[in-house]
């Protein structure tokens, strides 16, 4: 098997549970739906980042880096479990935040200040588009990078997000412990529904789809950020390479690539009424937690979706937890949830 051969470490505690969600159904009807609960993946709060950091920091192990450089926004769920991980590991990080540095640190940050990196470079971003931002903060990577070597350490920069090979090993082998968790109650998955951010989330799925089940399992995104058209790019140029470098050249992306981009709202990190909506709904069905900025956009979607009618109801619709809890307790989020406080 191509995927075994890649180098892991051992960071979460896998296999994540796999919920059904039958309250939430009863209140919706549509498909028989689950949860995978990657938000429970053992380290800082989880989620999302430990299946792929298992790759990512193997692969820092084996080239002896001595200290792992990392970037994100201010809230990034990234930033806080690449910490984590890096201290299990015994490597030292540091990190580049994009965004103002807040006078009173709350949700991620609070965690990041507690894991204790070996540093934190703040790149402020006023005035600057988010591409501008963006530009900066690899170019303030680039830098310490740098600045590192001539101390005489061994820099490895992991990517915000981590790269699309990494998020592809990790969650193509999330599809097998899927179908092999549904494979002992007697049934198969239809679906997974994820949040799209970077999208190599979205990849590994896909990959795990044609590689476990011939594609047979549709791999639905809901954007958090850019457009469909966007979305569908990055994975048209990523999706080839990736197989290359596992020597699956023989794959190729589906034709049709289901991400929707209807649930973004007025922008990355922006609630909007169904984020809250879903995140209250799941709250109060099924006592789980959701965060505002990825898995609450993402199950707004699957929740219209169901609404709409575009599953049958013999279907089995898996939503993956992706994490991101902390975030509902940022400053910038907390408050839009005030208004639905029962006391
Ligand atoms: C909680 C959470 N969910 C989903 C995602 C999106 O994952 P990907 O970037 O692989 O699309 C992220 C990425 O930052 C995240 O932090």
């Amino acid at each position: 098997m191509q995927l075994a051969r890649f180098p892991r470490v051992r960071l979460g505690s896998f296999p994540t549970p796999l919920e059904e969600l039958g309250r939430l159904r009863g209140c919706l009807g549509g498909p028989r739906m689950f949860i995978k609960r990657d938000d429970l993946g053992g380290l800082a709060l989880g989620g999302n980042k430990l299946r792929k950091l298992e790759y990512a920091l193997a692969e820092a192990l084996e080239e002896k880096a001595t200290v792992v450089i990392t970037s994100g926004a201010v809230q990034s769920n990234h930033v806080r479990l690449t910490l984590a991980a890096c201290n299990r590991l015994g490597l030292k990080c540091e990190v580049v935040l994009r965004g103002d540095r807040p006078n009173t640190p709350s949700g991620n940050l609070l965690v990041d200040g507690i894991l204790g990196p070996a540093k934190v470079h703040f790149v402020e971003g006023a005035g600057l588009t988010r591409e501008e931002l963006l530009r900066r903060t690899e170019a303030q990577v680039a830098e310490v990078a740098a600045d590192l070597r001539t101390r005489g350490e061994r820099p490895y920069v992991v990517p915000n997000g981590c790269a699309p090979i990494h998020g592809a090993l990790g969650y193509a082998w999330c599809v097998f412990e899927i179908v092999d968790q549904m494979r002992q109650w007697g049934i198969t998955p239809d679906a997974i529904v994820t949040a799209y951010g970077t999208g190599s989330t979205y990849l590994g799925l896909l990959l795990g789809s044609l590689l476990f089940t011939g594609g047979a399992v549709r791999v639905i995104g809901m954007s958090v950020s850019a457009s469909r058209a966007a979305c569908e790019a990055r994975l048209r140029q990523n999706f080839p390479e990736v197989a290359r470098q596992l020597d699956l050249g023989h794959l190729a992306l589906p034709q049709e690539v289901e991400v929707f981009d209807a649930y973004v709202g007025p922008g990355y990190a922006v609630p909007t009424p169904q984020m809250k909506e879903a995140v209250v709904l799941l709250a109060r069905t099924e006592g789980i937690l959701l965060d505002p900025v990825y898995t609450g956009k993402a199950m707004a979607g699957l929740l219209d979706l169901v609404k709409r009618g575009f599953f049958r109801s013999e279907e089995n619709v898996v939503f993956l937890h992706t994490g991101g809890i902390p975030a509902l307790f940022a400053d910038t989020q907390a408050p839009e949830f005030h208004t639905e406080l029962a006391f």
